[in-house]
Order: structure tokens, then C-alpha cells, then sequence
């Protein structure tokens, strides 16, 4: 299985459109390797890819990568697009794969239907992009000799459908996690993740590789760097440190490979020699950055 890691950062990118944080400033400056949003591809072969998530820097992600250019006048590599929510920095990229040529779309009934209530996703031709539902623990095959497997991951409704008090939790078809398993390989892959339960762990125990949810360091970290009042848990994201954090809870799953990705351009993780990144890479993690290839 060949797995790319298109887009390393959350939201926003590294840096972000509007922000003058440290992280942010050195990324422009050039000190740390700026980093697209939310995206991976995978293959079997390294022929047929399918991509899992639709970031809004899709092009700039395609033209990096080789693999997936187009091999005649009108083609691509990419047989399917899969959204694990309905998050910008997951869809908006789907606005920019609209040229009429096919590829399935696979999502959750629940994203499905933003798409279905959002006229501009009209411009995905039905002749072209074949909207189809993923069920819950139903294992398909987008791709010759890939099987992908959604699960429940707790988190909540997309920022742009939050009304009133949010279950930031919630275990629906809003957030899920994908397992990708080929060649007798799995790798899982978890963007965004409120809680870590039993499940989740088991699940983990027994696969190769895991791509997990790594957006901040700490819970109060948009409020402790002047970016934003929110904290990662009412963002639906578990921050790596401290005793809940994904690091301590994670720690005994030693079977697979860590890798950290969805990573916010606040999160300390991103800056060379600093103590917080020491620290992931000492507890045996990978930081995921852009054109990172993974071997399961
Ligand atoms: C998130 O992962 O929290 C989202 O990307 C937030 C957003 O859509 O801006
Ligand atoms: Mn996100
Ligand atoms: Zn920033």
C-alpha cells in the first residue's frame, strides 16, 4: 500500500491567510516548511489513488504529487474521493475537481446531505462524480485492492451547521474514521477525534499504521497564543499532551506506527527544536508534514 500525505495541517494551512502567530510568521519566513490542508491519497498499486478528503489547496496538492497527474489529455489517476465529516478544509476541494471527469464521491448519509443542500455542489455532474453512500461498519472497494471500512469517531456537526448547545462528542455519521487495508496491510486514519474510547484503541491494536488527529498541543492553545478563544475540545479535537491527551492515552498501543496529522498551525509540534516536539518524537510518533510517503 503507498500512502501520501498531500496536506499535513488543519484548517487554515500553515500558515493561515490571517494569522501573525509565531508559527504562522516563521512559515512565511521560511523557517518551517509551510503545509497545505487535510488531505491524504492511497493506493494499492501506485496506479489507481483514492483521496480522502477534499482540502481547498486539492490542486496545488495534485500538482506536487506525480502519481496523480493525468496520464492523457483528459484523465486522472483518482478513482475516488472519501470525507471522514463535513468540515471545510474536507469539502471545499470537491468545488475545485469538478471538470467533468468521473470519480465516485463516498460519504455518510449526513454529509450527503450537505451536498444535496448546497446548490454549488451542483457543479459535481452527476454524469461525472457518482455521489455514494458509505454505511457505517460496511467495509467497500473504492479501488481495486483497497478495502476501506468507516467507523464512529466521537466528534460534532460541521462548524457551519452548529447551532444552539454543541455535542462536541456526538457518535453520528458527522465524524467518522476510515480503516484502509491492502496488500494484508491497515492503516487508520482519524483527522479529527473528540475522545479516544475502548473501540477506537482496539481498533488501533491491531493495525499497522495510524494517521491520528494531532490539530493542537493543548486544550487552551488558540487562547494561550491570541489566535481564539475556542479550545480543542469544543473543536472536537483531543489535544496530544497532558493526562487525557492523545500521547498518554495512545502510549500503550504499541503495535502500529503513530502519525500525527490535521496539525493547526498554532501547534508547537510544528517548530524545529522546540521541547514539545521532542517530546511526540521521543514517545516513537511521526509529525506528518507534506509529501511525507508512508509505507504501512
Ligand atoms: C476543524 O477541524 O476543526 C475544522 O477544520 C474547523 C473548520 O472547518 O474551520
Ligand atoms: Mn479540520
Ligand atoms: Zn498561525
Amino acid at each position: 500500500m503507498r500512502v501520501l500525505i498531500l496536506g499535513a495541517a488543519a484548517g487554515g494551512g500553515l500558515p493561515q491567510w490571517n494569522c501573525g502567530c509565531p508559527n504562522c510568521v516563521s512559515a512565511r519566513r521560511g523557517e518551517i516548511p509551510p503545509q497545505t490542508q487535510s488531505s491524504i491519497a492511497v493506493s494499492a498499486d501506485g496506479e489507481t489513488w483514492v483521496v480522502l478528503n477534499a482540502s481547498p489547496d486539492i490542486r496545488t496538492q495534485f500538482l506536487d504529487q506525480p502519481a496523480l497527474h493525468p496520464r492523457s489529455v483528459r484523465h486522472s489517476p483518482v478513482a475516488a474521493v472519501i470525507v471522514t465529516n463535513g468540515d471545510i478544509d474536507h469539502i471545499a476541494g470537491l468545488l475545485v475537481l469538478r471538470e467533468k471527469t468521473g470519480f465516485d464521491l463516498f460519504a455518510t448519509g449526513e454529509i450527503l446531505q450537505i451536498f444535496k443542500g448546497n446548490a454549488v455542489f451542483g457543479v459535481l455532474d452527476p454524469d461525472h462524480v457518482r455521489q455514494k453512500r458509505m454505511q457505517i461498519d460496511v467495509p467497500f472497494e473504492p479501488a481495486k485492492g483497497l478495502t476501506i471500512t468507516p467507523y464512529h469517531v466521537p466528534g460534532k456537526v460541521p462548524l457551519f451547521q452548529e447551532t444552539g448547545e454543541v455535542d462536541t462528542a456526538m457518535i453520528s455519521e458527522n465524524t467518522i474514521g476510515l480503516e484502509i487495508r491492502a496488500n494484508g496491510r491497515t492503516l487508520q486514519y482519524v483527522p479529527g477525534c473528540a475522545m479516544i474510547t475502548s473501540q477506537i484503541k482496539d481498533r488501533f491494536a491491531s493495525s499497522d499504521h495510524i494517521l491520528f488527529d494531532g490539530t493542537v498541543w493543548e486544550n487552551e492553545e488558540m487562547k494561550k497564543t491570541a489566535t481564539g478563544v475556542k479550545t480543542g475540545l469544543r473543536m472536537g479535537h483531543i489535544p496530544i499532551s497532558g493526562p487525557q491527551g492523545s500521547l498518554a492515552q495512545l502510549a500503550d498501543v504499541t503495535t502500529p506506527a503513530k502519525t500525527y496529522i490535521h496539525i493547526n498551525n498554532t501547534n508547537p509540534i510544528w517548530r524545529p527544536g522546540a521541547a514539545e516536539r521532542q517530546q511526540v518524537l521521543d514517545a516513537g510518533w511521526t509529525i506528518a508534514h507534506d509529501g511525507l510517503e508512508i509505507d504501512p
